[in-house]
């Protein structure tokens, strides 16, 4: 819906659950849209669809969107999964993704990792055991300044196991911790007031 006066419009979400009408300027992409209103766990790498940063689950169509390329008008009753709302609404667990990432270590940064979370997410919905290619194939689109995408390749290999049954969570990160992700709002660690 749109509003001449102000240039402002909105949009009605359910973003990690929860129900929100989200403002924004007009022309904003989703990405914009949802950090205008503090949704953090999205974050704004290279505004070009390029890096990853920004991607969020489209729960309508089961598939991840690059929420920089898309005007947040397009998303009007939408409902979104950001890397935050992997964790266990009830149980306050991390994803397997968040906690085996944790496990291994596999942020440095940390500003890519919200982004290449929703991704493995995504990908485990579907396969829950990936070869070590499909999982390099399903990261293709997340961009890493700061690793060799080892760790995190190996994170996604024991998610995965974890979903299976095959592995334990550890006692760390069987819960949201504090002073986890440095760069964002994305469940895998503190907060942030940006
Ligand atoms: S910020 Fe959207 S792909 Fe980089
Ligand atoms: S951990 Fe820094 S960009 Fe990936």
């Amino acid at each position: 819906m749109g509003d001449e006066v102000t240039g402002q419009s909105s949009v009605e979400l359910t973003v990690d659950g929860e129900h929100r009408t989200i403002t924004y300027r007009e022309g904003s992409s989703l990405m914009q849209a949802l950090r205008d209103n503090r949704i953090d766990s999205v974050l704004n790498g290279c505004s070009e669809g390029v890096c990853g940063a920004c991607n969020v689950l489209n729960e309508d169509t089961g598939g991840v969107v690059r929420s920089c390329l898309f005007p947040a008008d397009r998303f009007d009753g939408a409902e979104l999964t950001t890397a935050a709302g992997l964790v266990d609404d009830e149980t306050g667990e991390l994803h397997p993704v968040q906690a085996a990432f944790l496990d291994h270590g596999a942020a440095q940064c940390g500003f890519c990792i919200p982004g290449m979370m929703v991704s493995a997410a995504k990908l485990l919905r579907e396969n829950d055991d990936p070869t070590r290619e499909e999982i390099a194939s399903a990261l293709n689109g997340n961009i890493c300044r700061c690793t060799g995408y080892v760790q995190q390749f190996d994170a996604v290999e024991d998610a995965a196991a974890r979903i299976r049954g095959e592995t334990e969570t550890s006692e760390q990160s069987s819960a949201v911790t504090d002073g986890g992700c440095p760069g964002c709002d994305c469940g895998f660690g503190g907060e942030s007031d940006e």
